[in-house]
């Protein structure tokens, strides 16, 4: 099938010009070596400095924001929007991500006018997806997912979808050191890609479905073994260099 790996680091509210530029510069010497490809999400304030040290490397590093405005421009203090990233050289944004959802309240609605609003101006989306530790004990799993999805494929048609990336992200194992085990997260990235496919066809045969929760360097190689797992979003692992560039090659 081809698809090649993503090793995808979420940074979140984490970092300094001083701590991001070693690590950085860590994680470009990686990513050199690596045929994966290789992603760091970073603050919105640092994507500046970060695109900018990129092109003095020429790094293969892929920067991209952790969230972006769904609206085009106006009054919204504090907001930033897909035009402003495109702008500044970006070119990933993560949308829907499970701490967005849950402290900051956004629907599937808003998720999915965010997915549009990047599409708009070019920027790949990276859409994240998961259910609560709640769902998946009452067996609601696949339904919870799939309403994610459907919210964003209705809006903007379910090619788009696939054309841009999806990461599975169980919200019990993100920040938790609890895993899904590579079995557990095979049968849901099975079903999301099966989802897809009822919508689009063979299209989804090239889609990366990223997994999300507690990756770390000793459980990545066996997680993107997996048929269906098309590699990484990582948070905790991602902030330390040694443990992302292993990751960074067990998706190379
Ligand atoms: P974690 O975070 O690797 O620290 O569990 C993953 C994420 O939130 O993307």
């Amino acid at each position: 099938m081809g698809r090649i790996k993503i090793a995808a680091g979420n940074w979140k509210m984490h970092g300094s010009l001083a701590f991001n530029r070693t690590l950085f510069d860590a994680i470009s010497q990686t990513a050199s070596l690596s045929d994966g490809e290789v992603m760091i999400f970073a603050p919105t304030v640092y994507l500046d400095s970060l695109l900018n040290r990129g092109q003095e490397l020429k790094s293969s590093v892929v920067i991209g924001a952790q969230n972006l405005s769904q609206y085009e421009q106006g009054a919204y203090t504090g907001e930033v929007s897909a035009a402003m990233l495109k702008d500044i050289g970006c070119s990933h944004v993560l949308v829907g991500h499970s701490e967005r959802r849950s402290l900051y309240h956004e629907s599937n609605s808003e998720v999915a006018e965010k997915f549009a609003a990047a599409l708009k101006h070019d920027l790949v989306p990276v859409l994240c997806i998961g259910e609560s530790l709640e769902q998946r004990e009452a067996g609601q799993t696949l339904k919870v997912v799939f309403e994610q999805i459907d919210a964003v494929g209705e809006l903007v048609g379910f090619d788009a979808v696939c054309n841009a990336i999806v990461a599975y992200e169980p919200v019990w194992a993100i920040g938790t050191g609890k895993t899904a085990s590579p079995d557990q997260a095979q049968e849901v990235h099975q079903e999301i890609r099966a989802h897809l496919r009822e919508k689009v066809g063979e299209l989804v045969a090239g889609t990366r479905i990223l997994y999300g929760g507690s990756v770390n360097d000793t459980n990545a190689n066996e997680l993107f073994a997996m048929e269906d797992i098309d590699g990484g979003l990582v948070g905790g692992a991602a902030l330390k260099a040694d443990s992302f560039s292993a990751i960074c090659k067990a998706a190379g």
